[in-house]
């Protein structure tokens, strides 16, 4: 079994790294080959592509997982929304129609992803035993945020279109649907852990928390342990609600993000893998600061197991050199 099902499943103590966004613009290697390929989409599904840049960070660094090269919002695509990335926008989804949304069928929802699926399998069969493959899905509510465009500012959600809940139930119950399909897909293809992404779980007003995050969680999870999926939740933002989520939704792992207190998480994460949480502007300062930063981590969760990782993902100004000696520290430190 792979390190990271090792430590998910029997929750032994063993050491395991790995960084969100691995693969990406902070690698040479990665932008040589996304400034042959201007379309975003494009790039994620072609099979061949993907699981090479999936491998890059594999063959680069001493990492223990690879995380597929995809999106969380090729599910809106694959939905019948229009997906544009825009150099230094980010994501611009066209508008949402209901209609149409109601209208895709399953398997040509499957159809549409399956290059991923074939990427999957390129990337585990080249993948040796020890490592884990791990796929991912947006939440819910964090592909609504992007699909409705409820984007308003920075740090600030556009409320007007919250006010329509029978939609926004609507909208959630059919994604939660495809989410579990698209899962079932990864992991027959090969994906050996599942990480549910909802990064902007903490814009939701505390009052909805309980619909618009840990109900849908809650929901996908059911179906993974049904299925005996391994997962990592990942509810970024939603500072001491950590414990409610954790106790509601019982994810085998969870992601802190860098706001949370490692010694606070220690304490009121219980039957949980804890993951993450290290600030990746940190990978920007000195290494005696990296150093600094990292030994936290270690030293916090000594003792129980911890997945090595950050509180969320590399950013592109990264130096890629940061990021092995970080890793070989970690090898070191842990013996
Ligand atoms: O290495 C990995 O982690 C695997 C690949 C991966 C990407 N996106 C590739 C990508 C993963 C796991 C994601 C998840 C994702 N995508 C999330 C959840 C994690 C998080 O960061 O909060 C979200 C919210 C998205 C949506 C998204 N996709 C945004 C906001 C952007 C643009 C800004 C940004 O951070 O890059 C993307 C584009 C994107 N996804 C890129 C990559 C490598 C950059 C594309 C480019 O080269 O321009």
């Amino acid at each position: 079994m792979s390190n990271l099902n090792k430590i998910l499943l029997n929750k032994t103590n063993c050491k395991s790294i790995w960084f969100m966004r691995q693969a990406g613009r902070y690698l040479p290697e990665f932008k040589k080959i996304r400034s042959k390929n201007q379309d975003f989409i494009k790039l994620c599904l072609n099979s061949e592509l993907s699981s090479e840049i999936t491998l890059q960070p594999i063959k680069r660094f001493d990492l223990d997982s690879a995380i597929i090269f995809s999106d969380i919002l090729m599910v809106p695509y694959a939905l019948g929304q229009d997906v544009r990335f825009t150099k230094g926008f980010g994501p611009k989804l066209g508008d949402f129609n209901l209609n149409e949304f109601l209208k895709i069928e399953e398997n040509d929802f499957s159809n549409k992803l399956s290059p991923i699926y074939k990427a999957i399998d390129i990337t585990r069969k080249k993948l040796t035993k020890s490592k884990s493959l791990i796929s991912f899905i947006g939440a819910p509510w964090t592909l609504i945020f992007y699909m409705l465009n409820l984007k308003k500012s920075q740090g600030e959600l556009n409320l007007l279109k919250l006010h329509d809940k029978k939609l926004l139930n609507q909208i959630i119950e059919i994604l939660i649907n495809f989410l579990c399909i698209h899962i079932k897909n990864q992991i027959n293809a090969g994906a050996d852990v599942i990480q549910v992404f909802d990064s902007w779980a903490g814009l939701i007003p505390k009052e909805n928390l309980s619909e618009y995050c840990f109900m849908p969680n809650e929901k996908i999870l059911n179906f993974c342990r049904k299925q005996k999926i391994p997962t990592i939740c990942f509810p970024k933002g939603i500072k001491e609600k950590y414990e409610d989520f954790n106790k509601i939704v019982k994810p085998d792992g969870i992601n802190i993000d860098p706001e949370i207190d490692p010694v606070w998480a220690r304490e009121k994460l219980k039957n949980v893998v804890i993951q993450g949480g290290l600030n990746p502007n940190i990978l920007l300062k000195a290494d005696e600061d990296i150093i600094r930063g990292a030994t936290k981590y270690i030293q916090t969760f000594k003792g129980i197991p911890y997945v090595f990782n950050l509180g969320h993902g590399l950013l592109p100004e990264t130096d890629p050199d940061k990021v092995s000696r970080l890793i070989k520290f970690y090898r070191k430190f842990n013996g």
